[in-house]
């Protein structure tokens, strides 16, 4: 591959420079300790950001509220954790990359009776936990807040709100898992789309216009990998429209595989719909360089077999066009740190294969998951 490819071509997003088109997306590596990262998840960001990453997004931080999450593994993102924070920023920038930290909060897929959500729904048919009061929806909300604050004084470029996989904001999102009445949920998308939209707002006025807030939503979620927030291209500019209108920078559209359509009837993908109703510039991911998808290697453990070739043409040929702007590239990173520098000097034969071992002993809780797999509802 030569200089020339689109993949390394540069991209302004926001107030940053990127030289190439490739990000790191979020990734839980358990590597944290009571809530913050230990040194060794600075070094691993770091470690990719030499690797030629120019953007790195940390992995899903529990936000500022108790309700957030139950997961022992899981960092969180608070003034407890900052100093932590900092040292991965810090290691990141040094290393020539720039670093957005991601909020989250699980929602019902917490697996404890204590668990917030939009309905108490984690999909149709399976309760748990209870339904949000709005004054819980306000105190979530701020917290989202006070986390992105933190973000801004750690010194990320931004943060992305985790608005996907089936996690709270996503279960605003699917009216699978939303059956609010209070103008919050329902058969309507402008109302789904009403509380991350507001998080969105209150984050932006908060941390003002230079902080890049990216908002990652997927169609699919953990617990359903059929299901759409966005029936169809009406539905999806929709959402888009007020989320860019909340103050969005870039929409991250998650899905399983890359190269597959959105719709029938035209090749584009989610991030190249999103990209052309919203205005916005998008990240695609999915599978980059890998022939399984995230969610097999979690639920069956697949080993998997390298598709450099085929994905590295096929994103060119998109890039090219313009369906989006970004690529966001994750176990192959995760298999081998030096993935873009060796793509970008024409070295792919010398890239070492993600496989499932990378990923250690993953101590999560997946237990709502993987019910929903054996018994789909
Ligand atoms: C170990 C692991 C942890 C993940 N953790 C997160 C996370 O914290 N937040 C998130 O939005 N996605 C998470 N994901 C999904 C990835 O960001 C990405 O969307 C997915 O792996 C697909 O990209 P890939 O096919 O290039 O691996 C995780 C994936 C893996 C493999």
């Amino acid at each position: 591959m030569t200089d020339r490819s689109p993949l390394f071509t540069p991209f302004r997003l926001g107030t940053l420079d990127l030289p190439n088109r490739f990000v790191m997306p979020a990734m839980q590596r358990g590597m944290c300790e009571n809530g913050s990262p230990k040194p060794e998840l600075a070094a691993y960001y770091a470690r990719r950001a030499q690797g030629g990453v120019p953007l790195i997004i940390g992995e899903s931080s529990a936000i500022d509220h108790p309700s957030a999450t139950i997961q022992p593994n899981s960092s969180w993102l608070t003034a407890r954790t900052q100093h932590a924070w900092a040292r991965c920023v810090d290691a990141v920038r040094e290393a020539g990359g720039q670093m957005l930290l991601q909020l989250w909060h699980e929602g019902a897929v917490r697996n404890d009776d204590d668990a917030l959500s939009p309905s108490g729904l984690v999909h149709p048919g399976k309760a748990n936990g209870r339904a949000m009061t709005r004054e819980e929806m306000t105190a979530i909300g701020e917290g989202f807040v006070r986390s992105a604050r933190v973000a801004r004084n750690v010194g990320a470029a931004g943060v992305e709100v985790h608005c996907a996989h089936g996690y709270l904001l996503d279960q605003f999102l699917w009216h699978g898992s939303n059956v609010r009445e209070d103008g919050y949920g329902g058969a309507d998308i402008a109302d789904r789309v009403r509380f991350p939209a507001e998080i969105v707002r209150a984050i932006r006025a908060e941390c003002g216009p230079d902080f890049l807030i990216s908002l990652r939503f997927s169609q699919w979620k953990e617990v359903a990998y059929d299901a759409k927030v966005a029936a169809d291209p009406v539905e999806l500019e929709r959402m888009v429209t007020t989320l860019r209108e909340a103050g969005v920078d870039v929409l991250h559209c998650s899905t399983r595989r890359f190269w597959e359509a959105e719709w029938a009837g035209d090749g584009k993908n989610l991030a190249g719909w999103v990209k052309a109703l919203s205005g916005l510039p998008t990240i695609t991911v999915g599978s980059v360089g890998l022939d399984t998808d995230v969610m097999t290697t979690f639920i069956e453990g697949k080993n998997l077999a390298s598709r450099i070739p085929e994905a590295m043409a096929e994103l060119e040929a998109r890039l090219a066009v313009g369906e989006f702007d970004l690529v966001a590239v994750g176990r192959a990173l995760i298999g081998d740190p030096d993935f873009v520098r060796k793509l970008e000097c024409g070295d792919r034969e010398t890239i070492r294969t993600f496989a499932r071992a990378d990923l250690g002993s993953l101590e999560w809780d997946t237990s709502i998951i993987e019910e929903a797999h054996r018994a789909p509802a």
